[in-house]
């Protein structure tokens, strides 16, 4: 079991009262609060080894690239990646979605074609392939979900054609809390010579992500999500399909050889890394992840699970209390509505007492359609989160219910 009260001693942003009263902090499918090890690994490569990388014969360019390339590493183990190239640094799960719907659209997508994604995807794994569409006449087609917010891939069979180029799906959804069955999803899809992107923007701070094991072509996620740094992410490609992909961004760092009449492209994964990295938020997101790896995502995971039963026990039991997105394999995410009370109104209450939680259309305006909703109060827990605070929010959703009603 983990120690959660000595874990929150490493995370300088949860002891800190807001409105005079201590933060309960619910907001971390949105981003989570940094370790004090991260925050470190940042002055630490401003404070001595800032320098660009992988063109300096100095000390500092040296020493700057081997922590940089030892991240990549370090990210490569952490989901298992057969080989380090694999590994793409980008700004985060949109830049990794966008870089890959804007390169194999290029490649791959011809006039008539169709890409599936599902109905409970964040726009960021909508709104990539719709541009791709856009440019190529190409169409998209849905994978839809049930009332309690699970897909039914039943229909994934009756989507597929011979003109389907690549399924895009959510892990686990941001608003909804699903666990999406994504090896049955890829299986499915292979069977069809089919590729399979991920988007683990939300299952990556919560699950043990194996790609090799799921067999995913590509798998996208976002440092911030995960105790690390804003800015930096990680799209996985296995390396067959990365070497066909044509460039994303064109610049310094992804060439071989530049003449006014032919460019010949850098080897992977510099050919998608056009000018100078992110290297510091780099080297911090390889401290976050021996951060997770040091605590266990298994025991991560134990005690997110027992948060999550808690916290939907006793928000139950509130009177006209309505989850959404009830499906039996879920994260810790907890969508939801009070009576007819406006998710805002309930946040801004929330919020005065020291309880952070997001609301809104949390960037999935077709989920909010289908259940004919403006938006949801959502909570969101990570492994810092106690049961204690589980009560806070539960008295802070009784309170502004009495308020609001
Ligand atoms: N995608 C992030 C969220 O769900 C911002 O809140």
């Amino acid at each position: 079991m983990l120690d959660i009260n000595n874990i929150r001693n490493d995370f300088p942003a949860l002891h800190q009262l807001v409105y005079k009263k201590p933060l309960v902090y619910l907001d971390n499918a949105a981003t989570t609060q940094k370790p004090k090890v991260v925050i470190d690994t940042l002055l630490e490569y401003y404070n001595k080894q800032n320098s660009n990388i992988h063109r300096g014969v100095h000390y500092l360019s040296q020493q700057a690239t081997v922590a940089y390339e030892e991240a990549r590493i370090c990210v490569q183990k952490f989901i298992n990646a057969a080989y380090s190239h694999e590994i793409i640094f980008t700004r985060g799960a949109t830049e990794s979605i966008n870089l890959v719907a804007s390169s194999f659209g290029k490649k791959f997508l011809k006039k008539g074609d169709e890409i599936i994604i599902s109905g409970m995807e964040h726009h960021s794994n909508i709104v990539p392939w719709q541009l791709a569409c856009e440019e190529k006449q190409a169409f998209l087609k849905i994978i839809p979900f049930n009332e309690n917010g699970e897909l039914i891939i039943e229909d994934l069979e009756k989507l597929i054609t011979e003109k389907t180029k690549l399924v895009a799906i959510t892990h686990i959804s941001n608003a909804l809390g699903t666990i999406n069955p994504v090896k049955k999803i890829i299986e499915i899809a292979h069977k069809h010579n089919i590729p399979v992107l991920l988007d683990g923007a939300q299952a990556v701070p919560h699950l043990k992500i194996d790609v090799q094991e799921l067999d995913c072509d590509f798998y996208c996620f976002s440092g911030h999500k995960m105790y690390a740094p804003m800015g930096v992410g990680v799209l996985y490609g296995k390396e067959k399909m990365l070497e066909e992909l044509p460039p994303y961004q064109g610049g310094g760092e992804m060439i071989k050889n530049v003449t006014f009449e032919k460019t010949t492209y850098n080897e992977l994964p510099f050919k998608f890394e056009a000018g100078t990295p992110n290297v510091g938020d780099g080297l911090a997101l390889a401290a976050a992840i021996k951060y997770l790896e040091d605590l266990g995502m298994e025991n991560i995971k134990l005690h997110e699970t027992e948060l999550l039963k808690y916290a939907t026990k006793k928000l139950s039991e509130i009177k006209n209390f309505r989850m959404i997105g009830t499906a039996k394999e879920k994260a810790a995410v907890i969508s939801f509505l009070v009576g007819n009370i406006h998710p805002s109104d309930m946040g801004i209450i929330l919020d005065k007492l020291g309880i952070a939680v997001r609301t809104g259309h949390h960037c999935t305006q077709p989920i909010m359609d289908f259940y004919k909703i403006p938006g949801t109060v959502r909570a969101s827990f990570a492994l810092y989160n106690t049961f204690e605070e589980v009560d806070v929010l539960v008295e802070g959703v009784k309170k502004a219910k009495e308020m609001l009603s």
